[in-house]
């Protein structure tokens, strides 16, 4: 075991507002925190990091009451405290926004904020009460929605605005954000970064969990380092490097992202030539996507880049049978097809992996195996369960493949850390043995060493003759794995081009705005 090194002068407030002294904490079989030491300070902007699975959200955890440790001490303002339940956390001042959005998408937006707290008048929840202070804390976050929506209608990154908006409202000393920038795209982390930057002005001790490096060097004073549930170390942002802190996490040499990138120029992927495996034509929907032309090679790995709400998800999803187009058509192999639903698409052998893990996709109460091969079975049919033994194998299988952790097939999903869950939903969809995978964000919130592990997945599947659709928020991995990028913007397809040329300026100036696209047009 690494011996933690000292750690660095507290800031100007010497007394920490939180001390978690030598906690521990077990689950069945696993050592989750082992006698983990930490500390935030008033003011302070503090990153938790670690791989998947090394222990952050157990450690947060701990912290907001939701486990009882095994052994150890959390002090809150120098006392001893153990909360029983994240109520009383929050009662203390410590607010929590999980890694998950745990609001209820069928109460409004006021609703969920002020959830278990409403204003009261005469024994009735005042609901114009209600509404005048969600607007006010709404107003503070930047966020211009109506708190009488139900929450469900908006977006993911706007519901994660929303809970954070939730945890601002009760005043909180202590705010912990478990990965909240997942979902978000530029501007929105932006802004909440505006927003955690003011908090911290004002005295609040910060929490930021988040697997972007370049988001933690902006915004973290501190940094605390868990590996394999051991705490690694505490040190001053400025004085740890990048690639130190990349090693710290990972414990060994960092493979080279550079291999990568030259796999994927020396695989072609498309046979310029022959019957592409899908084509649309005029595909659209009213309302969702404004019609597109659309070839994909096999082999070949189309990026589809642009802002959140860009369109980029709902071309997906008519490619997926999620939804159902209404103008336009569909081909396969030159062979035109309708895909009314995710069924009939994957009896084409196309598979699509949501964004949404939560609602589209983990099934919390099963197993790592019935998750891994629910697809599969869904497939063949319910009346014909797949045999006990190779469903075992297969299990085994992607369990290996993707370095899922824990390495149990019986371990029930809803234990598993956040990117082991979304690693789970990538085996569920290459167990099927697709022809054209459509992966949806399928890195987000993913640690660095098991993004490149499915970033490498990607390339040799496509080197095998499979057809990707590669959507994601981060550029640089567009770029890398695809051998075409599709640009959407308002909803519309603006730019179907060679990756060879592009770059990352040049893409962003794509997604952003229309000028940039007749440079472009000039310069390729
Ligand atoms: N309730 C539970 N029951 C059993 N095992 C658990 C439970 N909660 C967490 N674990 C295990 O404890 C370990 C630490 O998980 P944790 O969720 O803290 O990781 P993490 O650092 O937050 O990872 P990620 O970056 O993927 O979110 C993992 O091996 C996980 O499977
Ligand atoms: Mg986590």
């Amino acid at each position: 075991m690494t011996e933690p090194s000292r750690p660095p002068a507290p800031p100007a407030h010497p007394e920490p507002i939180v001390e978690v002294q030598r906690i521990s904490i077990s689950f069945p079989g696993i050592k989750a925190l082992d006698e983990v030491s930490f500390r935030m300070f008033a003011g302070e902007v503090h990153s938790l990091m670690g791989e998947n699975g090394a222990g952050k959200s157990t450690l947060i955890k701990a912290l907001t009451g939701v486990y009882q440790a095994d052994s150890g001490t959390i002090l809150f303002a120098g006392t001893p405290v153990s909360f029983h339940g994240t109520a009383q956390a929050q009662d203390a001042g410590i607010s929590t926004v999980y890694q998950e959005v745990n609001l209820l998408p069928n109460l409004t937006v006021a609703e969920n904020i002020m959830l278990g707290r409403e204003p009261r008048r005469w024994g009735a929840i005042d609901k114009r009460a209600m509404r005048a202070r969600s607007r006010e804390v709404l107003a503070r976050l930047g966020l211009d929605i109506d708190p009488d929506s139900m929450l469900g209608t908006h977006s993911l990154a706007i519901q994660q605005l929303v809970s954070i908006a939730r945890a601002i409202h009760i005043d909180a000393k202590v705010l912990i954000l478990d990965e909240p920038t997942s979902s978000l795209d530029n501007d929105e982390v932006a802004e909440l970064f505006r927003i955690i930057r003011s908090l911290k002005e004002s005295g609040v001790a910060i929490l930021f969990v988040s697997h972007f490096l370049d988001q933690v060097y902006e915004i973290a004073d501190r940094l605390t380092v868990l590996r394999n549930g051991t705490l690694i170390g505490e040190y001053l942002t400025p004085d740890l490097l990048r690639i130190e802190l990349v090693q710290k996490m990972i414990g060994k040499e960092v493979g080279t992202l550079e291999e990568l990138e030259q796999r994927v120029r020396e695989n072609e992927g498309a046979d310029a030539g022959g019957t592409p495996f899908l084509r649309t034509r005029e595909l659209g929907r009213k309302g969702s996507v404004a019609p597109v032309d659309l070839t994909i090679a096999e082999g070949e790995v189309v990026g589809f880049a642009g802002l959140l709400g860009s369109g980029r998800t709902e071309v997906a999803r008519l490619l997926g049978g999620i939804d159902r187009s209404d103008a336009g058509r569909l081909e396969l192999r030159g062979d035109p097809v309708r895909l009314r639903t995710p069924r009939q698409a994957l009896a084409h052998r196309i598979a699509f992996s949501s964004e949404n893990r939560r609602t589209e996709g983990i099934v919390d109460e099963l197993s790592v195996r019935d998750n891994i091969i629910l697809a599969l079975q869904a497939d063949r049919g319910w009346f014909r369960p797949i045999p006990r033994k190779r469903a075992e194998e297969l299990a085994q299988s992607y369990i290996e493949a993707l370095h899922i952790r824990p390495a149990n097939p019986d371990a029930i999903v809803r234990n598993l850390s956040g990117g082991n869950q979304q690693k789970v939903l990538l085996a569920r969809w290459l167990a099927v043995a697709p022809r054209l995978l459509i992966l949806d964000e399928p890195t987000r919130g993913i640690d660095i060493g098991a993004k490149a592990e499915i970033q490498k997945l990607v390339i040799s599947l496509a080197e095998n003759g499979m057809s990707v659709v590669f959507i994601s928020g981060e550029l640089e991995e567009v770029l890398r794995l695809s051998h075409r990028i599709v640009v959407m913007r308002d909803r519309r397809m603006i730019a179907d081009l060679d990756n060879d040329a592009l770059t990352i300026d040049s893409l962003l100036a794509l997604i952003a705005d229309g000028d940039a696209e007749e440079d472009l047009e000039e310069t390729a």
